[in-house]
């Protein structure tokens, strides 16, 4: 990791952790993956070679930079979904900053409606990083866009489990799933597409 990269991300985490103390609204709170899950991504990406990423909730885009050095690394591409325009416009500025430009796409809408558009198989890894109550009603789509041998990964089921629980149903009655829960940050779900 250069030098600039590792200081962005570190004055990334700091911003968003002073943030979040005070900030009591969720819409302004940046809510950051931590940064040994970050590492864990990266550690995916590049195992699995998976060049086509899709992430689905961008916010300032800290863990975008996780993802997109990891997948520079493997001549791979990061596809970031962010509804929120003030969101986006920092993610923007962000990866400005960051000498990953050229390797991520940031998409500045509903992550439900750019899914339905989205193409069968296209995406290698999918992290999920959203508005959780909404998991299980884009699980058709997601199931659709991740090729086989492709892996989910779903932040916050631990920290927010009760939220995931639907999505998990889903998963373990899914023959073409199978998933493991990981305790890295705040409980990063993994789930490889079989077939
Ligand atoms: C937990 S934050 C993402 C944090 C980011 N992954 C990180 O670790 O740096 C969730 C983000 O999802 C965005 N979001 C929520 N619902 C969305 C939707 N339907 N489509 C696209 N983005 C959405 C929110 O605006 C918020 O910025």
């Amino acid at each position: 990791m250069s030098d600039a990269l590792a200081a962005l991300k570190a004055e990334l985490a700091r911003f968003g952790a002073d943030n979040d103390a005070h900030e009591t609204a969720r819409g302004r709170r940046m809510l950051n993956i931590t940064a040994d899950t970050g590492e864990l991504l990266s550690v995916l990406v590049r195992f699995g070679k998976a060049r086509r990423v899709l992430e689905i909730g961008t916010s300032n885009g800290y863990s975008t930079l996780w993802l997109a050095e990891a997948a520079a690394a493997i001549d791979g591409h990061v596809t970031t979904l962010e509804y929120a325009a003030d969101k986006a416009a920092m993610a923007r500025a962000t990866f400005a900053r960051s000498g990953l430009e050229e390797r991520i796409t940031l998409v500045h809408a509903d992550a439900g409606a750019w899914l339905a558009q989205a193409g069968n198989a296209s995406v290698d890894l999918l992290f999920l990083d959203s508005d959780r109550e909404q998991y299980a009603g884009w699980w058709p789509q997601l199931r659709r866009v991740l090729r086989p041998g492709g892996l989910l990964v779903v932040d916050n089921a631990t920290s927010h489990a009760a939220q995931l629980a639907p999505l998990r149903a889903l998963l373990d009655a899914d023959a073409a799933f199978s998933s493991s829960l990981v305790p890295v940050g705040n409980g990063e779900l993994l789930a490889v597409r079989n077939g």
